[in-house]
């Protein structure tokens, strides 16, 4: 069993500490954060992520944490990097946590003789960071050299949150990406014992192939929601065509497939969004143009705005109208409200002079420190509910399938209720005011939607 560091105790570097830990690997966790690691040593998790406090309760005997990178690096011949990588206005990425990680990295390497030490980057960086930024500020710190004095990848990350374990236990590939050749060639044994023998394919590349995989992956996610989106839109223009229906039948397609075809408010979240814009920023600063990536980013932007515009149609006018939102996190699962959609969604309703009242099951300390007061939060779906004209349906928690017509007519105002996440079957809300993302019925042509 190896000795392991993990630098970056974010949600990826986390539960890569349990998993690994969980199958006998020794793991020293180091991070800037006084206060998360602080946590950590109590047993707490700083964030929302299913199953990862038992898991981290069961292997703690192998696992330890410290604000020190240094002594992380020397107790350890492996060391993951995944520190955060937070997108600028302009789509660049800050790299100065990857920078200040890897001279760190160096300048324990200097002193640490004993084995050759393997540095894996799993933090998201743009094509060409690992060769050009990471191996040069280590090089340089250490006064050793890749391939000769340790060795260095980079792999990215395919983790979703709310289902990071299962994707760290179970993946559909392993991308290195490698500097030198003993770098890829240790890895591979690294994961060859870990997942034995459901050890999945393992695509062997250069480490700015594996950085584009990266963005390529989640710019191509991106797009297939704003395809599906913009679907929608042309659907709620023609009379009845639904958006659910046309896009179970494309997904059957295996060339196209059915996932990421569910038509909404837009993606959100910590990673699509800032992706498709460094990959985009990326893209420029190489001197090529994009027009999908932004076209993309553009059809989500829009998206917001639809959905607001819909529950205008539905209530002639939101100005000093109540509208009941259900949901604030950027999907369900998770207390995440990273660029959620909820966020402008807000945002437009308050321009249009609507009062918000809004309910999440686990967001709303977390959307309560970026919203203050321009909100008012419900304690209930019900609650949110009461006295409003509109309810706009933003994130598909489970618990929102329990709303019923009936609920509508006694709790609200006006029964009218915006389908943003194709949460109910149109034909059980027949009775009430229902209109949705992607479906073009009488009911919406009569409401001026066409
Ligand atoms: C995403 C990727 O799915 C992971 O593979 C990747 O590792 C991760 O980013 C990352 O880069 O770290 P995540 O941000 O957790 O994972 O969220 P997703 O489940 O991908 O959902 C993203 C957004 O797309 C959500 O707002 C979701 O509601 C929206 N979405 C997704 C749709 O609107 N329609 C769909 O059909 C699917």
């Amino acid at each position: 069993m190896s000795e392991v560091s993990i630098v970056g105790a974010g949600y990826v570097g986390v539960v890569s500490a349990a998993c690994l830990a969980e199958r006998g690997h020794n793991v020293t966790v180091a991070d800037k954060s006084r206060e998360r690691i602080s946590l950590l040593i109590e047993g707490k998790v700083p964030f929302h992520e299913s199953g990862l406090d038992d898991i981290l309760k069961r292997s703690s005997s192998r696992i330890s944490f410290t604000t020190n990178t240094g002594t992380a690096i020397e107790k350890s011949d492996l060391t993951f990097v995944s520190v955060g990588t937070p997108g600028r206005k302009d789509g660049v990425i800050d790299l100065s946590q990857v920078r200040s990680t890897a001279h760190e990295i160096g300048r324990a390497l200097r002193s640490k003789r004993k084995m050759r030490h393997l540095v894996v980057v799993r933090s998201t960086v743009v094509p060409g960071t690992t060769w050009y930024v990471l191996r040069p500020a280590i090089e340089s710190a250490s006064g050793l050299k890749v391939g000769e004095g340790f060795s260095l990848a980079m792999q990215p990350e395919f983790l979703r949150e709310g289902n990071a374990i299962n994707d760290m236990l179970h993946p559909d590939r392993i991308v290195i990406g490698e500097c030198d050749k003993q770098a890829g060639d240790r890895l591979q044994v690294f994961y060859e014992g870990f997942y034995g023998d459901h050890t999945p394919p393992i695509l062997r590349m250069s480490s700015t192939s594996a950085e584009l995989v990266k963005y390529a992956c989640n710019a191509f996610l991106a797009m297939k929601v704003s395809f599906i989106n913009e679907i929608a839109s042309i659907c709620e223009r023609l009379e009845g065509v639904d958006v659910v229906r046309v896009a179970e039948a494309i997904g059957l397609d295996p060339r196209i497939g059915a996932k990421f075809l569910d038509a909404g408010v837009g993606f959100g979240g910590s990673c699509l969004p800032k992706d498709v814009r460094a990959i985009h920023a990326r893209a420029k600063e190489l001197g090529f143009k994009s027009l999908l990536l932004p076209a993309t980013l553009h059809v989500n932007d829009r998206q917001k705005r639809r959905v607001v515009e819909i529950a205008r149609h539905l209530s002639r006018n939101l100005r000093g109208k109540r509208v009941a939102l259900l949901g604030l996190s950027f999907k369900p699962g998770t207390d995440d409200v990273r660029e959620a959609p909820s966020l402008e969604i807000i945002d437009h309703l308050k321009r249009a002079g609507a009062n918000v009242v809004a309910y999440d099951p686990a967001a709303i300390p977390n959307a309560r420190k970026l919203l203050g007061r321009r909100v008012r939060f419900a304690s209930s779906a019900r609650e949110c509910l009461h006295g409003a004209d509109v309810c706009i349906v933003v994130t598909e928690w489970e618990e929102f399938k329990a709303l019923t017509p009936e609920m509508l007519k006694s709790e609200m105002k006006r029964p009218v209720l915006v389908d943003g996440r194709r949460m109910y079957d149109p034909e059980r809300f027949a009775g009430v005011a229902y209109a949705a993302i992607g479906l073009g019925t009488e009911q919406a042509s009569s409401h001026g939607l066409h």
